[in-house]
């Protein structure tokens, strides 16, 4: 019998929607009803730290160690990712009698996301999309990140945008087995070296309502989703598309704002509402309103996911107009405090 371990470790990055996914036509599969673009934030601390192991050795299951506690590995959403690339790895092994037969040994998975100045970010996306590249390393699969992005998508849908850095768009596809529901990088960030991100943690409090729960009833309930879904955001990413080659901010920052805003609305517009933004964002939402007043032009971008925390966009040239301001308001203003205070942090886009 072998005896050995193979191993591989990777990691993988945090990344923020400017045209969001919300909705999905097919939740088993998470297909989602739109398509929606994003940034891959560079900051080493909002990365998910990602080893897969496995080995003829191991008797027991496959095994998740999440931030030092055990943790199920048994939804239907990580068994049909696990599934998906052990069936890959089969491939490989009945082309090539003399590899290790690796999809048929228990994995282990150890990761760290503790994104300990953020909670609440995303950390799903970076979660899955580490797991699946740990995995796809370890059994040495050809597969282009596209394709992984295919299986990163049925862990949690904005995964798939977490294999890329820089610009990513999820084109939502028409198939119904999901296959062209894939990631694709729009620009590398070395396209706009100049982007910057910063991140205002409003509440490091677990989001209320889910996503997937959130998504469903909005699609039930929201009479806007329609208008959304049809018209607005194909609209939208075009625009982006378009805004992101131009290297054009003042659009960018429009779209981004718009996007966020026509999301929060038809979370606003379902059966009973749903708030993901407090107080603390909104006052965010008007700061940067102000800053762009002030400027006379947009130099920043306020954008919200699933809760309450903003992720601002700016160009390094305003740094000091943008960040600076953040910091300086935010620093020791007790009236934004969250339970956790209110912080500002800076992160670079990740290449
Ligand atoms: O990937 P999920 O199921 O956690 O959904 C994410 C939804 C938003 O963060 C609100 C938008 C997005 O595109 O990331």
């Amino acid at each position: 019998a072998d005896s050995r371990v193979y191993r591989a470790s990777t990691t993988a990055p945090v990344n923020i929607a400017v045209i969001k996914y919300w909705g999905k036509r097919d939740a088993k599969l998470n297909l989602p009803t739109n398509s929606s673009l994003s940034v891959t934030l560079a900051q080493s601390d909002l990365k998910a730290h990602t080893t897969a192991s496995c080995s003829q050795a191991f008797s027991d299951d496959d095994s998740l160690i999440l931030n030092g506690e055990p943790s199920p590995l048994t939804t239907p959403r990580s068994q049909a990712c696990l599934a998906r690339l052990r069936a890959l790895r089969k491939i490989l092994e009945d082309r090539d009698n003399s590899l290790p037969k690796l999809s048929q040994w228990p994995l282990r998975i150890v990761s760290i996301n503790n994104f300990p100045t953020a909670a609440g970010l995303a950390s799903s996306a970076a979660g899955f999309a580490a797991l699946i590249r740990a995995i796809a390393n370890l059994y040495e699969l050809p597969q282009s990140p596209t394709e992984l992005s295919a299986i990163a998508r049925q862990g949690s849908g904005s995964a798939c945008r977490s294999l890329f850095g820089g610009y990513v768009a999820w084109d939502a596809g028409t198939a119904a087995d999901g296959n062209d529901s894939v990631a694709v990088e729009v620009a590398p960030a070395s396209h706009w070296p100049e982007m910057r991100a910063l991140v205002v943690v409003a509440s490091a409090e677990k989001k209320g309502v889910p996503s997937t729960a959130g998504m469903q009833q909005t699609a039930a309930t929201s009479t806007l989703f329609p208008l959304r879904v049809e018209k607005l955001v194909p609209a939208r990413m075009i625009a982006m598309k378009e805004a992101i080659a131009k290297k054009d901010f003042a659009t960018f920052a429009d779209l981004t704002m718009q996007d966020s805003n026509s999301f929060h609305a038809v979370c606003l517009d379902t059966v009973p509402p749903i708030f993901y933004m407090n107080e603390t964002s909104r006052a965010a939402v008007r700061l940067v309103e102000a800053i762009n007043e002030r400027v006379g032009r947009n130099v920043a971008a306020y954008t919200f996911d699933a809760g309450p925390n903003a992720v601002v966009y700016y160009l390094a040239e305003n740094e000091g107009q943008v960040a600076g301001v953040f910091k300086s308001l935010l620093g020791d203003k007790d009236g934004w405090a969250g339970d956790r205070g209110t912080q500002v942090q800076e992160a670079p886009i990740e290449g």
